[in-house]
């Protein structure tokens, strides 16, 4: 299978990247590195290229004759989203259908999305299944939630097959500690608190305190970023055997509140991580919680971590290397 992983470079794409190899699939890897890092994929894999450039994604397309894409390259930042609509807009929506366009125009016609627990908004009930309505909150969610339409749109009119893939709040890191979340800046719950364990960061502040759940702080339901992997690769496998566009949420069905994120963090590290309590963050959901059983239904998929401590663990190892290699 010769598969185009686009955004491979980044958090989930260069797990994707290991778990494919360890497939021994034939992969390139296309990412602008504008988020991503180079060292996060072996360099023979890597090409430096932008989803604007529709002439060298042509050429791209050319040279290769892929059989899949699977598709990670998207700004993520809520916050950014709210004052910077136009970058989300034209990252996550214009960039996306110059990709769907060229695959379109070479034949190429399965494709894995990856979506977001954010197309939801705020939830009507919980847990969250695939036909919850969806009302995202903010440009981000918006903007995911215009892919997968136009998806939609894209099957009907050209036959192109996609699954979209709705990450509740990924996590964790590969369980051997090379490869982990990096994002600069940080502005996730688990990494961030876990530099201030690590003595990178001072403090963190928690997003409002007088929220409706069991102790005052948001619930999100933590996924580890090897299950978000495997059910790429299972989705794959359902488009290849099935030729049937869907759209699955993937999360553990467990919610977790921010102070219960703080304290699993305190105990895997051993450190007394200090915490305030700040001002609700704009745009942010009280509860996330997946129904994943469709996925478990059609991809035969099992999340293999459920535990948050055991998360939470993988992340903080892989945090424990960097240091080292400081
Ligand atoms: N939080 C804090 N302090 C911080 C950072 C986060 O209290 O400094 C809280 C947030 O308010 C939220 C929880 O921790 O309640 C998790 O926040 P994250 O920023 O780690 O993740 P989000 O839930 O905001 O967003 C993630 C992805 C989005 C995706 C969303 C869908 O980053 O891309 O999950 O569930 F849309």
């Amino acid at each position: 299978m010769k598969i185009l992983v686009v955004g491979g470079a980044g958090y989930i794409g260069s797990h994707m990247v290991k778990f494919l190899m360890q497939q021994a699939c034939n992969i390139t890897v296309l990412d602008n590195l504008s988020t991503g890092h180079a060292d996060a994929v072996p360099a023979a894999l890597l090409h430096k290229g932008d989803l604007a450039d529709v002439d060298s994604l042509d050429a791209l397309f050319t040279q290769h004759q892929f059989d899949a894409v699977m598709h990670f390259a998207s700004f993520s930042l809520v916050g950014e989203s709210i004052t910077d609509p136009a970058r989300y807009y034209r990252n996550n929506v214009s960039n996306t259908q110059n990709l769907l366009d060229t695959m379109i125009n070479h034949g190429v016609y399965q494709f894995i999305f990856s979506s977001s627990a954010a197309i939801f908004g705020e939830p009507e009930y919980l847990p969250i299944d695939e036909e919850h309505p969806k009302n995202p909150l903010n440009p981000y969610g918006r903007s995911k939630w215009m892919v997968e339409q136009m998806l939609e749109d894209y099957d009907r009119a050209y036959g192109l097959k996609s699954i979209s893939l709705r990450y509740f709040n990924a996590a964790g890191a590969d369980s051997d500690g090379s490869l982990g979340e990096r994002h600069n800046p940080e502005t996730h719950l688990i990494p961030l608190l876990l530099q201030v364990a690590a003595g990178q960061r001072d403090n963190v502040t928690i997003f409002g305190h007088d929220y409706q759940t069991v102790d005052g702080t948001c619930i999100r339901d933590y996924i580890h970023v090897h299950d978000l992997c495997v059910a790429h690769w299972r989705a794959l496998n359902f488009l290849q055997m099935h030729k049937q566009s869907e759209q699955f949420n993937l999360g553990n069905g467990s919610g977790f509140s921010v102070q219960q994120v703080v304290d699993a963090c305190r105990t895997i590290s051993g450190i007394e991580i200090s915490t305030t309590y700040g001002n609700k963050r704009v745009g942010d959901p009280i509860s996330l919680i997946a129904d994943s059983k469709k996925a478990k239904r059609l991809l035969t998929w099992q999340p293999k971590y459920t535990s948050l401590h055991e998360i939470i663990a993988h992340a903080w190892c892989w945090h424990q290397q960097q240091l080292e290699h400081k």
